[in-house]
């Protein structure tokens, strides 16, 4: 059955794998963006799926943008918190807007999104809350302590909010993506990639952002109702939690 579904940084990256395989999947599909009015033009041209442009990280903005999706395509059903950023920088050099632009946009997002979609799910007892973490949120990475931190956060989040809502028709679940092709992956440096982390992958490759998607889909789907505080991993065999 369709759903009006949001996908946050949905027009690039996983994200725009995720917004893709949520229409293919029948579903009704917001896309959010920060700033690349460009890339997002374009996302729309070639998907057809509309855009909103606000800060994730910014909660008077969520509610706002959650009030003006849903008075554009009805009720949001399924809430897939994607947007995220780097800012890698071993903790003895961080700075504390470096930290602080991580946990804004990668963790305070998701309770700004989650908190503003909630109550209607409860209410009409159907929800599903995907948020994507990261492998680097599971095992830790050298030089993103801030990155980590977040994702770790996401994990404890989507238990607690699991168990308040379980018995409200509402599943929370994470997809914990490994080293996935994208622009984020492709600015870490070509060293670094392959002796510290291609050599550490299984499988042997990175991943493709529609290996991600393929799971939001399938936590989306009504039929996954007994799926919930669980943390799906995608990352080609490098780190099994
Ligand atoms: N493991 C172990 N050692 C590492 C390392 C790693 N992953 N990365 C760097 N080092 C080592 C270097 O080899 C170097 O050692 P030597 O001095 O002995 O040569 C030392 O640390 C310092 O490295 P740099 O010169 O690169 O130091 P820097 O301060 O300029 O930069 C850094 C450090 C910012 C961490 C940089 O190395 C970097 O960007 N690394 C990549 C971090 C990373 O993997 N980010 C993931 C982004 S993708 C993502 O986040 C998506 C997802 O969810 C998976």
């Amino acid at each position: 059955m369709g759903r009006v579904a949001i996908v946050t940084g949905g027009t690039r990256g996983i994200g725009r794998a995720v917004s893709e395989a949520l229409k293919d999947a029948g579903h009704t599909v917001a896309a959010t963006y920060a700033g690349n009015d460009d890339a997002a033009n374009a996302f729309t041209a070639d998907t057809g799926i509309p855009v909103y442009k606000f800060d994730v990280g910014d909660f008077a903005a969520c509610a706002d943008a959650v009030a003006r999706i849903e008075a554009d395509l009805g009720p949001v059903e399924v809430l897939t918190n994607n947007a995220g950023i780097t800012r890698d920088s071993t903790l003895h050099k961080m700075t504390e807007e470096q930290w602080s632009a991580v946990i804004g946009t990668n963790l305070n997002s998701v309770f700004n999104m989650t908190r503003a979609v909630i109550g209607g799910m409860r209410e009409r007892g159907f929800g599903r809350i995907i948020t994507i973490g990261s492998i680097n949120g599971q095992k830790g990475q050298f030089g993103q302590s801030n990155y980590s931190a977040a994702k770790a956060g996401i994990i404890g989040f989507t238990k607690a909010v699991a168990l308040e809502n379980a018995a409200k028709g509402v599943t929370v679940n994470a997809v914990a993506p490994g080293y996935i092709g994208t622009e984020m992956v492709r600015a870490v440096p070509e060293e670094v990639l392959k002796t510290k982390i291609l050599a550490y992958i299984p499988v042997g490759r990175l991943g493709e952002p529609e290996e991600v998607a393929r799971c939001v889909v399938f936590l989306a789907a009504d039929e996954a109702g007994f799926i919930t505080g669980s943390t799906l991993s995608v990352n080609g065999g490098q780190y099994m939690a």
